[in-house]
């Protein structure tokens, strides 16, 4: 095994990037081969002292070495990285790493900014806290200058010690976070809480009975927060991967609870709590987080036309050069229907002259007819009159007509 001062010795050369000087006191450790060709294995896996240190803190499992030695590989991993340039943007992580003079504060890293993202609307605000496990009051002094004066606080802890430690300064009660009655008491004397951060015990027994009896109780709106959730993969609190019982178990059953009114045909698929009052489950590294509020049957809807809804820029730009084609169309199309009544009027009036021309025709026609039915009647007349001259011609010549012309004439004289 690396003692102590050759774990020290190997994680700063990593840092000062030396690895070369890392391989020596490994080289130096009493290991086994095994041990030693992983930790090296670690050591040589990058060029980057973030790879490197987190490898180490792998091999450090793989060889034996306990989860505390790990710890401090990723702790150095982490300085050596990008990320804590953000998690210098958080306020809680900013606290904490300047909480020199106060209680022990003992926190994963990455608890911070969760805190943040999900307390962060409850702050200032004069809203009601609970924290079950105070131990020396590190994190109750943390809350109070997180929320903010017009926050109410309260602490619980089955440890009287820890009681006594915070009682000066914080409200703080003594109960068990496995027992419903001393729940329902603080719950009753407090509440109703808009946040309950449970870090108390960490046994499955406890968490699930601390959600299961205060996450009921919680108000409208509010948070149910549990830290160290992965207890539930740890044999020291009954815990294991997928072991039945466990509390991250008991989270994946709240997330088919979520789904309820999707389940088909069960309706205690729907159940009036972890159906109808659980707005969201959040589930983080060791943190899960519950959101507290009514909630409606869950329904789907369209908004907005087809168009809008469905098609993309290049669409809406063919449909509106099809508008402006169709548009330019209607308008031809109108031109050439008044064009076409033009035309039906002009050969209405064709027509009509049409039938004036034959109306002409036949008059003349007619005319013609009375014409040569004249002329025939004058030529008969012609003839008539040419055999009457001829006739009295005739007559003249005749003996009758000399011998009877003196009567005549006196008749001319009479007249
Ligand atoms: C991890 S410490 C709390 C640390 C504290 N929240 C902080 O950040 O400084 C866990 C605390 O839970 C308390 N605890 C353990 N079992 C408990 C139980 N069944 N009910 C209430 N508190 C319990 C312990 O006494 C201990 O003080």
């Amino acid at each position: 095994m690396l003692d102590a001062a050759q774990l020290a010795d190997t994680l700063h050369a990593l840092l000062s990037e030396s690895p070369e000087s890392a391989l020596k006191v490994i080289d130096s450790a009493d290991l086994d081969p095994a041990q030693q060709a992983t930790l090296q294995a670690a050591v040589t896996s990058s060029t980057k002292p973030v790879d490197q240190l987190t490898a180490v803190g792998r091999a450090l499992i793989a060889t034996g070495h306990g989860r505390d030695d790990a710890n401090e590989a990723y702790r150095a991993a982490f300085y050596v990285s990008a990320h804590w340039h953000d998690y210098l943007q958080d306020p809680l992580f900013t606290l904490f790493t300047a909480n020199k003079a106060g209680h022990l504060l003992d926190k994963w890293v990455h608890y911070f900014p969760l805190y943040t993202r999900y307390f962060s609307p409850f702050r200032g605000k004069a809203v009601r806290v609970l924290e079950i496990g105070v131990y020396r009051g590190g994190s109750m002094r943390m809350w109070t200058w997180f929320f903010g004066p017009e926050a109410k606080l309260v602490g619980m802890d089955v440890d009287p010690v820890a009681i006594e430690c915070a009682k000066d300064e914080y409200s703080v009660v003594l109960g068990d976070q496995a027992n419903p009655e001393d729940l329902r008491r603080v719950n009753d004397e407090y509440g109703p809480f808009d946040i309950i951060i449970d870090d108390g015990g960490h046994t499955m027994e406890q968490q699930i009975t601390a959600v299961e009896t205060l996450f009921p109780l919680l108000a409208e709106g509010g948070v149910y927060l549990v830290e160290d959730c992965h207890t539930s993969y740890w044999d020291s609190y009954a815990g294991g991967l997928k072991r039945p019982g466990t509390f991250v178990e008991w989270v994946k059953d709240r997330i088919d609870d979520l789904h309820g009114y999707h389940i088909p045909d069960t309706d205690e698929a729907v159940h009036p709590v972890w159906t109808q009052q659980v707005s969201g489950i959040h589930c983080h590294d060791s943190v899960v987080v519950m959101d507290k509020r009514g909630r409606f049957a869950p329904f789907a809807e369209q908004s907005g036309g087809g168009e809008f809804i469905h098609l993309g820029r290049p669409a809406t730009a063919v449909i509106s050069e099809l508008t402006a084609t169709r548009l330019s169309i209607a308008a031809e199309r109108d031109r050439l229907r008044a064009e076409l009544a033009e035309w039906e009027s002009l050969a209405e009036d064709l027509r009509h002259a049409r039938a004036d021309v034959v109306g002409l025709r036949d008059f003349l026609g007619d005319l013609e007819r009375d014409r040569d039915d004249s002329r025939s009647d004058a030529e008969l007349a012609a003839a008539a009159a040419d055999q009457a001259h001829e006739q009295m011609r005739w007559m003249r010549r005749s003996a009758s007509w000399r011998l009877t012309s003196p009567l005549r004439a006196i008749r001319r004289r009479r007249l």
